[in-house]
This record gives C-alpha cells, structure tokens and sequence, in this order.
C-alpha cells in the first residue's frame, strides 16, 4: 500500500513532544512492513538539517496564488516533501507559534493540492489522485484544534486516536460522538532502534535485560556526575514532560517533595511552552537546589541526549497525568529498565500494570505487572504508587531488579500497532 502522512512534527528534526516520535517511527515501522511510506512536512526556518539526507529542490507547484516550492530528502530513512510557500507562511514560529491556525490550515490545503497535482501524472506518486485515495484522521490530543476536529471528523474515512482507552474516554465529546462509528484506539509503540540501550550514544555502557544492573547504576552515576547530584545508592525518579497542565504539575511538585522526604534523589527535565509556568518552575528549582543540594536537579529545557541518560540513569520514571492520549515516556522508561509511576488515564492505564493491583489485568493481556499506579488526582493517589515504589526499591531489591529486567523484555515496538494500523487502512479501502 502507499501511504502519505500529513504531519507537523517529526522527529529528530523538528519534535516538540511525542506527536513528533511517532510520525517518525510509525512511518519506519509501516515502511518495514513492505509498504511504501511518504511525509509531507511544512519547510520551517528551523529544519534540523543535519538530520536531513539528499536534502534538494524537486519543483513547484501553486496554490491560492501562491508558489510553493517543494523539497525532497531523506529522515531516517523515510521520503519527506517538504513544502516551501514563498510567502513565509513557515518560517514564522518553530514549530508552534503565532497564527498556527492559518499556517496549518494552509499546509494541510497545500499538502491535499500538491496530492492532487502529483497525481495528474501517471508515473507521478500518488497513482490514481487523491480521489482514489482514502483519509484516516490521527488525533494525538483532543485539546488541540478542537474546535476544528468536528469538521476534520466528517470527511475522513475512518479516525485513530492513540490508545484504546483514550477513545472511550473522549468518545462522548461532542464532536467525536457523532462518528464514533468510524473512531478507532491504536495504541502508539516506540522506535525500538532509536531507544536502545545497547547502541545509545548517550549513554556510558550498553546494557540490554542481561546486564541491566550493571548497565543502570553506570548510567545513574554519569547522570548524577553531570548534574552534581550526591554521587549516593538512593532510589533517582526521573520525570520528562512538557510542563503543562495536562501533565499533572501539582502532583509533579508533590511527588518531588515526597522523594525528598523519602531520601531520594529527584531528576526533572521539562520545558513549559506558557512563560508563567516556565517562571513557577524556576522560582521551585532556586529554591529546591538551595534546600536539597545534591539531591535534586531540575531542568528547565529540551534535551534530547539528556533525556536518553535519565531514561537509563533513573530507576523511576514519573507520569502523573490528568489525561494522556497515550505517552511514550512511561514506554521508553520500560525500554530502559526503568520502572514507570504512573496516573491511571488513557494510554498509561492501557500500557502500565500495577505490581499489586493490575496482575489479572495484566494476564489478559498476555502480560506480567510492570509498574506502579494511582487513580485520583492529588496527593494521596501519588504518595500511594510513589510510596510502593520506592519502599519496594529499599527493602525489596533483588525483587525490583528482576521488575527491572522483567520490563526490558516487554515489547512496546510497533510491531503489535504497526498490523493494527494497516489492519485499519485496508478496512477503509473498502469503503
Ligand atoms: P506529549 O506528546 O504529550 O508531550 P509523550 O509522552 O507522547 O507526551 O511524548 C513526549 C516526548 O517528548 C518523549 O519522547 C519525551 O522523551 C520527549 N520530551 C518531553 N520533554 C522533553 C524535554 N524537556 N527534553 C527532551 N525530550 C523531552
Ligand atoms: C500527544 C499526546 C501524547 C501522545 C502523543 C503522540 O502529544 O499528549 O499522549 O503520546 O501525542 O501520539
């Protein structure tokens, strides 16, 4: 089958959060299952084209009176378009900025229109032209553009959204109720080549389930070495995540306060696109950093290699979350051995199963438990995962490295996600 993915995201050269690894990684997964795979991309200013092979001009197309260039180059092994209007429309904001309902609503115009003019000529890609074609609408997060999705909705085909749960849980919002017929849960994987802790740069010493003590500590060390934390054996909770209200700030700041308390050493790496909650966070690191030096280190930026060590060097990853269509951090986490706390909501309720809760559950999946969870959210839901967690690491540790090893051998790839996705596609061919 060939398959065009409409994106503004894709990682490693322009990702803002998970959207971003998984344009990349799904298109990967699909294009390793024989099919032939194609993005189109708005040309941003800020490209990381380093990442970008072959990168050229190919041609030129209009559209509502303007001229837009198309590039063509290879990520990660996926063919990208990359379309280029020459009045600006992409080079303001990166990714996301000002006037993004304009820029996008006229990317996604432009990228249909080059579809359709590709598609005149026969040995051009898209065979037959668009009206051959068929729709499948992703939604990664209802609460953007959701006053446009209703529409969007109406003229798809069919409509994915990230994790199971995550489609019952907004099945009854006014604009996805109406064709629910037609919504389906796909629960994302990660790139299990990109987050590999057998061939990761970023880290000191590979590892894989066999070596993940070994692997683990020698991670944890270097983490604490490059952010002078006590160079101590004390159980180290990471947390990476954009800084929003979605992710569950308050219960962020609790649980760092309660690892302090329970004499553990706390990691965050986040960056919070509303300028208040970047200053609430720089106001708590000052004052954290006074109050428990080396012991805990906030973060207040992107980094990509950095989160590579904290997903080894950490032995919990935290994702407290009011909801999550799916999350890839706590997936991650479990690639590297790390054990995931998470709140009980969409995709994190679909992927986490608590140690001492969630055994039956986890059965039915064909699965053991592989971490911590909690319900409510507020405090008392935190300190009931993070306090389990944490008295299991103290007292209880030849168990949790075996967990450790246990949810290493998990596979959270898309080789499960990949078939249902193409399962989905051949069922809207046939309507
Ligand atoms: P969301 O897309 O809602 O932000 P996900 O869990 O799906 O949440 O994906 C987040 C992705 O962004 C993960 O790959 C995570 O490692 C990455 N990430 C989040 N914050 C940072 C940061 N500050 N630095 C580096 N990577 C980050
Ligand atoms: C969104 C969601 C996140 C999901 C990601 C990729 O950003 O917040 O839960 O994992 O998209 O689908």
């Amino acid at each position: 089958m060939h398959i065009v993915h409409i994106a503004v995201e894709m990682a490693p050269i322009a990702k803002v959060g998970g959207l971003g690894d998984v344009v990349t990684s799904l298109s990967r997964a699909i294009q390793d299952l024989g099919h032939k795979v194609e993005v189109i991309f708005p040309k941003y200013d800020c490209l990381n084209l380093s990442n970008v092979k072959d990168l050229h001009c190919r041609q030129s197309f209009t559209w509502g009176g303007t001229e837009i260039k198309v590039w063509f180059g290879k990520v990660e092994g996926i063919s990208v378009y990359f379309l280029e209007p020459q009045n600006g429309m992409f080079w303001v904001g990166c990714v996301y900025g000002k006037n993004d309902e304009s820029r996008f609503g006229f990317f996604c115009h432009s990228a249909l229109e080059f579809l359709l003019q590709s598609g005149s000529s026969p040995q051009q890609y898209v065979h037959n032209g668009l009206p051959n074609g068929r729709v499948v609408f992703t939604i990664h997060n209802l609460e953007f553009g959701v006053h446009h999705i209703g529409k969007a909705m109406a003229h798809c085909d069919k409509a994915t959204t990230v994790s199971y749960t995550y489609s019952k849980e907004v099945s009854g919002h006014g604009s996805i109720a109406p064709h629910y017929f037609k919504f389906h849960g796909i629960r994302n994987g990660i790139d299990s080549d990109i987050w590999d802790p057998y061939n990761d740069n970023f880290i000191p010493v590979h590892y894989t389930s066999e070596n993940v003590v070994e692997g683990k500590s020698s991670a944890k060390r270097a983490l604490q070495e490059k952010l002078g934390l006590h160079q101590t054996d004390s159980p180290l909770v990471g947390i990476i995540s954009r800084l929003t209200a979605q992710k569950g700030i308050h219960l962020i700041k609790h649980a760092i306060y309660r690892t302090l308390e329970r004499n553990g050493q706390v990691v965050l790496l986040g960056s919070a696109p509303d300028h208040r909650i970047q200053g609430d966070f720089s106001n708590l690191a000052a004052k954290l950093h006074g109050e428990f030096d080396g012991r805990v280190k906030l973060c207040l930026t992107y980094d990509e290699p950095l989160s590579h060590l904290i997903y080894a060097g950490a032995d919990f990853i935290l994702v407290p979350s009011i909801f999550e269509p799916c999350g890839l951090t706590q997936l991650t986490a479990m690639r590297y051995g790390s054990i995931p706390i998470v709140r009980k909501t969409g995709g994190l309720y679909d992927t986490v199963f608590d140690v001492d809760d969630d055994k039956d559950r986890a059965h039915e999946q064909g699965l053991e438990p592989n971490g911590f969870s909690f319900e409510g959210a507020d405090s008392n839901g935190v300190d009931y995962a993070l306090d389990r967690a944490i008295t299991t690491w103290y007292d209880a540790r030849d168990w949790f490295d075996s967990l450790c090893k246990r949810v290493m051998e998990q596979d959270w790839s898309w080789n499960r996600p990949a078939l249902d996705y193409m399962e989905l596609y051949h069922s809207a061919r046939k309507n």
